[in-house]
């Protein structure tokens, strides 16, 4: 029989593999905010609200200025997600107030064609992609995001697209670039489970077709109004605010904070992938 003592080493060593691998695991807090544009102050308010959750990566639907062309503008952008870069990843896509401008790949360093490209977060595989050009069937936007859902791992639990105009929206650009037609399809037919965009200044959720569109707007810029009912829709809020991402198990939690930390939003998603 083993002494105490090497049985209190043996159990010593175990708690320190578990505590070690614990530390290994990939943070499961995300973050989801766009459209900061020129409201700074509100921006930086979330900023500071978003610190608070520690997020392993922050990813924005876009809008991050007010014109792309101006670097006095990415100067100030880049001032107030600085303290959010010196503990956690940034991935920013193009808006249309970007305005497709050099500066925008100047002032990020993106995988892929830094354009639209996918990154991988624990249990969730994102795709950011770019909806002021070419997505349809046919572009080579379309082909790279069917290949890549094609293809998605076997461990992935949730699959994400982010992209900046709404499909679905209750706001005052409903499907203004037609993704309805061009986009949707090929996200519904490969299982997305949630789809987040900008361009509205608001928070909506709504559903439709097994997919889970939130618009998250409401990073800084003026708000929008609720202009039409829309069918699909479930929350709509007109506020500043973020949205906060947590996996447990097979399940996707979702909040929307506003910039009081009072409680936009809240819903579950249970992943369908083995
Ligand atoms: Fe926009």
């Amino acid at each position: 029989m083993k002494s105490p003592r090497i049985l209190l080493a043996a159990l010593c060593a175990l708690l320190f593999a578990v505590a070690a691998q614990a530390a290994a695991e990939p943070a499961d807090t995300l973050v989801v905010y766009g459209d900061a544009r020129t409201g700074h102050d509100i921006h930086r308010k979330i900023v500071g609200h978003i610190l608070t959750f520690r997020p392993q990566a922050v990813f924005s639907t876009g809008d991050q200025v007010n014109d792309g062309r101006i670097q006095g503008e990415w100067a100030v952008f880049n001032e107030i997600i600085s303290p959010i870069l010196e503990t956690s990843r940034f991935y920013p896509l193009l808006g249309n107030h970007e305005r497709n401008a050099e500066l925008y790949f100047k002032n990020f360093r993106l995988p892929g064609n830094e354009r639209w490209y996918a990154v991988r977060q624990g249990p969730i595989q994102f795709y950011l992609l770019d909806s002021n050009g070419l997505i349809g069937p046919g572009s080579n936007q379309h082909a790279w995001l069917e290949k890549e859902l094609r293809g998605v791992p076997k461990d992935v639990k949730f699959v994400a697209a982010l992209f900046h105009h709404p499909v679905i929206s209750s706001g005052p650009y409903p499907d203004e670039k037609n993704l309805a037609r061009r986009l949707l399809p090929l996200l519904e037919k490969y299982g997305v489970d949630i789809v987040f965009v900008g361009h509205e200044h608001v928070y909506e959720r709504s559903f439709k077709d097994g997919v889970t569109h939130v618009t998250t707007g409401g990073g800084g810029a003026p708000l929008h109004l609720k202009l039409r009912h829309n069918p699909y829709g479930q929350v709509f809020a007109s506020v500043h605010h973020f949205c906060v991402l947590r996996v447990a198990g097979r399940t996707l939690e979702v909040r929307a904070y506003d910039t009081d930390m009072a409680l936009v939003d809240e819903f579950r998603i249970k992943s369908k992938r083995q």
